[in-house]
């Protein structure tokens, strides 16, 4: 399984745990053609000891497709890397941002920000065990230091490594006292520290993350930056993606929300026939009808069915039926 799929990081799918599973990123991809999509993190230690077709396997259609790797041993770091490549995957991103205690006890995620010169061993010797693009996400800070001339070192430090593409989620992280969800959400986003990285280093492709949620934003962050990586906007809302495929790449042949469930449907009886179970997959379409008439519908029916653990067809054409009939009022409200 070795398509090589072009990579586009206009806009990209941010990794999140428990989120972008296969499942989600198949969901996903449904919408939208043209998003470059990243697997949640995993870590090195359990791709090398553990089964490494479960934990990395995905569909040829979730591609263009990063796999994002959390470690800090710079051997295990580049054999992940060569498997990622020979599992077909475009890209292998390593996380520096994740701020949880777990992480940080295993020395990697945000508090390898404190490290630039083992980064650097980390992401060469990634570099030269693959011919994927290695790449890098990261915060803008952490903990007292959020100074443009620490996070230039630091981008530095990695370009000179090879790294061409740096994904900065624009707040800086609290290693001590907050926790991982607070550190989405207390630290102050800074766009202009991630705009000025980029007006310094106009040779590296510079993603913004971080609070990102209409076309409006996306549009004028792409003035600064190359790309725009979105998480929770598209998690809770994953039909905004029609809206990017509309007004970011032009693309007005978007399926109906109709067309997804029946798409999903039948991939999800593909899944049931290997031992997936039923809410593994529909869990993640629960805000297919974000904001819409028949979204109370949707989730209270999937909350009532998905945890049925067979085949159960017959629930599915009910699924079916909301859809019709959500697709019918909305056309009649549109
Ligand atoms: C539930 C959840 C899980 C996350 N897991 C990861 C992860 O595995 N790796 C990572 O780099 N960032 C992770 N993040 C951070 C996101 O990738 C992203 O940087 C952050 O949510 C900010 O973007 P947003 O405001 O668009 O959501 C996670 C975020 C959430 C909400």
């Amino acid at each position: 399984m070795d398509i090589k799929k072009k990579i586009n990081r206009k806009i990209s799918v941010a990794p999140m745990m428990d989120c972008t599973d296969r499942h989600d990123r198949y969901f996903l991809r449904l919408i939208s053609k043209n998003v470059m999509l990243y697997t949640e993190m995993v870590v090195t230690k359990a791709v090398l000891r553990g089964d490494k077709q479960k934990l990395l396997k995905f569909n040829e259609l979730e591609k263009p497709l990063a796999l994002q790797v959390g470690g800090s041993d710079k051997k295990e770091l580049a054999e992940v890397a060569k498997i990622a490549e020979d599992f077909g995957y475009d890209e292998i991103n390593i996380n520096l941002g994740c701020p949880s205690k777990k992480v940080q006890k295993n020395s990697f995620g945000a508090c390898l920000m404190k490290e630039p010169d083992l980064v650097s061993e980390c992401l060469s010797e990634m570099k030269k065990s693959c011919n994927i693009p290695v790449t890098a996400k990261t915060r803008i800070g952490f903990d007292h230091t959020e100074e443009f001339d620490y996070l230039n070192m630091f981008v530095n430090k990695m370009k000179q490594t090879g790294c061409k593409t740096i994904i900065l989620h624009a707040r800086k992280a609290i290693l001590k006292g907050l926790t991982p969800k607070q550190n989405l959400n207390i630290p102050k986003l800074n766009y202009g520290m991630v705009y000025e990285i980029k007006k310094f280093n106009p040779d590296l492709e510079i993603i913004i993350n971080g609070g990102i949620t209409t076309t409006d934003q996306i549009k004028n962050h792409l003035n600064y930056c190359d790309g725009v990586m979105i998480g929770r906007a598209i998690y809770q809302n994953p039909y905004f993606l029609k809206d990017i495929e509309n007004t970011i790449f032009n693309n007005l042949n978007v399926p109906s929300r109709e067309d997804i469930v029946k798409q999903i449907l039948e991939y999800l009886e593909k899944e049931l026939k290997t031992g997936t179970r039923v809410n593994q997959v529909m869990r993640h379409t629960v805000g297919l009808y974000y904001g819409q008439p028949g979204s109370k519908e949707w989730k209270k029916y999937l909350s009532d069915n998905m945890m049925a653990r067979d085949s159960d067809f017959q629930k599915a054409k009910h699924i079916m039926d909301i859809a019709q009939n959500n697709e019918k009022v909305n056309q009649l409200t549109a």
